[in-house]
């Protein structure tokens, strides 16, 4: 039962918009959207900025040897596991004021909410920045979070490097932000994780709140073609071992696997380079990302497969060599039901409207569910478009969010 001195408790809604706008600075482009790279000067502002915000409030602050950023305000029970609310500051090479972000700050939103009206919760309460989520930089993503389950050992985290070359460690401790706590130390007792859909189907439903209860698995490989560098006007066309085109080829093949697992199934070639990138060299290699993802297990194994069975196909065919290395897989995966009742609940107490639904973006939530009980909250925007630079979402629909995070952890964590 809501208790009935927080039964009306709202966030302010002007404060975060005007937090949202404020952060949108630390790498804002001229389109519009924000750049911030994990780890690089933009994060370290917009770290710097949330930290100087926490320990205002007098928070305490703590940041593991990954760099996620941990906000604890503490409840009336010391001993209790603390409920987690939060997202990941980073974003997209070209992206949008609200992917990640809005979790965090929707959270901060929380604490402040009820230092104001003199609320004490039963649990602790701690919000997490999550390092690297986005993966654009450094792959994988969800690398701070599935650091701190232990799916990604620390060691190896800190060894990935950028396209420059420098490890995720030097990058930390670039920015000061290489921290001393052992990641998973910290027990939570719940996480609720606030996000922007990144899809279509609120706005299209007209409905204000998503109730996520499963995400879509996911398999990320680094690809590579190698075939033969040759004269581009000596070498007749049956002589190719023409790696660009073969990986012509293998992109097809991808999309027609994707499209014969539809309407959930995805796949995507984000990145390829091809060498030496001369126009009268015939192109010897060709390195390139590939993802699949599919919420339902026997399709999302059978698109894998249907893909090594093209690569061969494809590679004997064209007398080349093609490699997939499967760098990182979450498997399909289910919320926590009982966290989710408490998010629909929470909902419905507003009055606002809800539905169900799946995750096909990847989030925090999805690593820490392994290990602690966990649901998100979707909110919509504009035209489901995200990893874009015009992401958008409005402040009714982000307060909204909030305000059921806001009641979500309040329920979990008691009053
Ligand atoms: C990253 O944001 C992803 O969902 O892949
Ligand atoms: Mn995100
Ligand atoms: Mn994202
Ligand atoms: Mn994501």
């Amino acid at each position: 039962m809501p208790d009935a001195s927080t039964a009306n408790l709202a966030i302010n809604a002007e404060r975060l918009w005007s937090n949202i706008m404020t952060t949108a600075a630390f790498g804002g482009t001229l389109k519009g959207g924000v750049r911030r790279l994990t780890l690089s000067e933009e994060d370290r502002r917009v770290r710097d900025w949330l930290v100087a915000r926490a320990q205002a409030s007098g928070y305490e602050v703590g940041i593991d040897r990954i760099g996620n950023i941990y906000i604890q305000r503490p409840g009336r029970d010391p001993g209790r596991a603390a409920v987690a609310m939060g997202s990941h500051l980073d974003t997209q090479p070209t992206g949008g004021k609200f992917d990640g972000i809005l979790g965090v700050l929707a959270g901060l939103e929380v604490l402040e909410t009820l230092d104001e009206a003199g609320i004490a919760t039963e649990a602790p309460l701690c919000l997490v920045n999550w390092t690297n989520e986005e993966g654009a930089r450094f792959a994988p993503g969800e690398l701070g979070s599935e650091v701190y389950v232990g799916h990604v050992a620390l060691e190896a985290a800190l060894a990935c490097r950028d396209a420059e070359g420098v490890t995720v460690g030097e990058a930390l401790s670039a920015i000061g932000y290489a921290g001393t706590e052992v990641p998973g130390a910290r027990r939570f007792a719940a996480m609720v994780e606030l996000h922007i859909e990144q899809g279509p189907l609120l706005e299209a439903e007209n409905l204000t709140i998503g109730v996520v209860t499963a995400a879509k698995g996911q398999q990320w490989y680094n690809g590579m073609v190698s075939g033969r560098e040759s004269h581009a006007g000596t070498t007749p066309m049956t002589l190719r071992r023409d790696a660009l085109m073969a990986f012509a080829e293998l992109a097809l093949a991808a999309e027609r696997i994707a499209r014969a697992h539809a309407p959930d199934g995805v796949g995507t070639i984000g990145m390829a380079e091809v060498s030496p990138g001369s126009r009268n060299t015939v192109p010897g290699e060709v390195r390139f990302s590939l993802e699949f993802r599919h919420p339902d297990p026997d399709h999302f194994g059978r698109m894998r497969a249907e893909m090594r069975a093209e690569a061969e196909r494809i590679a004997a065919a064209r007398d080349v060599t093609v490699t997939l290395d499967p760098i990182w897989s979450m498997e399909p995966l289910s919320f926590s039901p009982d966290v989710a009742a408490t998010i629909a609940q929470a909902a419905a107490a507003r009055g606002l409207p809800y539905r169900e639904m799946t995750s096909g973006a990847g989030h925090d939530a999805c690593a820490v569910a392994s290990a602690v009980p966990t649901a998100m909250i979707f909110v919509p925007c504009k035209d489901g478009i995200s990893h874009n630079e015009a992401e958008s979402a409005t402040l009714k629909d982000c307060a909204a969010g909030a305000n059921v995070l806001l009641h979500s952890v309040l329920a979990l964590a008691g009053v």
